[in-house]
């Protein structure tokens, strides 16, 4: 498959404008139609759109990498525009979400999960499609479903909470999910925050696909929220896996990004809002 893949939403801007929030949405045309890849938090997206001259009418799918608000916010916007159009995502999608921290001895408790209702975002035209298994979207592209946790350094984040049959626990993510491109020169693997891990997402697409060469990894790593050692062993893991480009930001955080940098040189880009990668 040849395609390109352009960042619409991101924590930054670059000199080519647009408006940046904390969230993560990426515009796919592929030859086989275009698709939108997780809608950012709901502050940035059609405009950047606009922007970048990505014809919102032309998304045949939209994909949901999963159910935080910083990736599923945008969604209410895009149906407004788009109508009905196919949603696919995993069946945790609607899970209650929150962030817990402690400051001043005091738990500070934020909601993070999905904002909307399902059955508003139907009657504005979504047909959603869950599944928590590995599956084909097109020829040539894939949604990884569950992402098996293996590595022992990818650890999760402790300060993310879901409410389960009644319960508030830590939030096992298993909705994270991330898009496979399969490119004469490799594959290419689109990152929505990576909850999974980095690592355990790249291992399971390479598994699933049967092909050991990675032209690129673009996305949110969720390294931001990592310990350093997680972010040694990540990139030990991607010099041995020969990843040629590496367009990583959201949450993967400045610190775990100059690491990259220093480390991958230009093998390294900055995914901000209106970069691109053609493959
Ligand atoms: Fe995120
Ligand atoms: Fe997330």
């Amino acid at each position: 498959m040849k395609g390109r893949i352009t960042i619409i939403c991101e924590n930054t801007v670059s000199f080519k404008g647009g408006v940046g929030e904390h969230g993560f949405a990426a515009y796919l045309e592929t030859e086989r139609g275009n698709y939108l890849f997780d809608t950012g938090r709901g502050e940035g997206l059609v405009q950047n759109l606009m922007k970048f001259d990505k014809d919102p009418l032309a998304i045949q799918k939209i994909i949901l990498s999963h159910g935080h608000h910083d990736h599923s916010g945008g969604l209410a916007s895009i149906l407004e525009l788009l109508g009905e159009v196919e949603i696919l995502a995993h069946p945790d999608l609607f899970l209650a979400r929150y962030h817990i921290s402690q400051k001043d001895e005091k738990e500070v408790r934020r909601f993070v999960g999905m904002k909307f209702q399902r059955a508003y975002l139907e009657s504005l035209g979504g047909k959603f499609i869950l599944e928590g298994k590995f599956r084909k979207v097109t020829t040539d592209m894939f949604l990884t479903g569950e992402v098996p946790r293996q590595t022992p350094f990818e650890k999760g984040d402790p300060k993310l909470f879901a409410e389960i049959e009644g319960k508030l626990i830590s939030d096992p993510l298993l909705d994270d999910q991330s898009l496979i491109l399969e490119s004469s020169q490799g594959l290419v693997l689109l990152l929505g925050c990576a909850h999974a891990g980095m690592i355990n997402t790249l291992e399971h697409a390479m598994g699933k696909t049967g092909k050991d060469r990675v032209y690129a990894i673009m996305g949110g790593t969720h390294l931001d929220f990592a310990s350093p050692q997680q972010v040694e062993e990540t990139v030990a893991a991607l010099k041995k896996y020969k990843v040629e480009h590496i367009g990583v930001s959201h949450c993967t955080g400045l610190k775990a990004a100059s690491r990259f940098v220093a480390e991958f040189g230009a093998r390294f880009f900055f995914g901000q809002v209106g970069e691109t990668l053609v493959f």
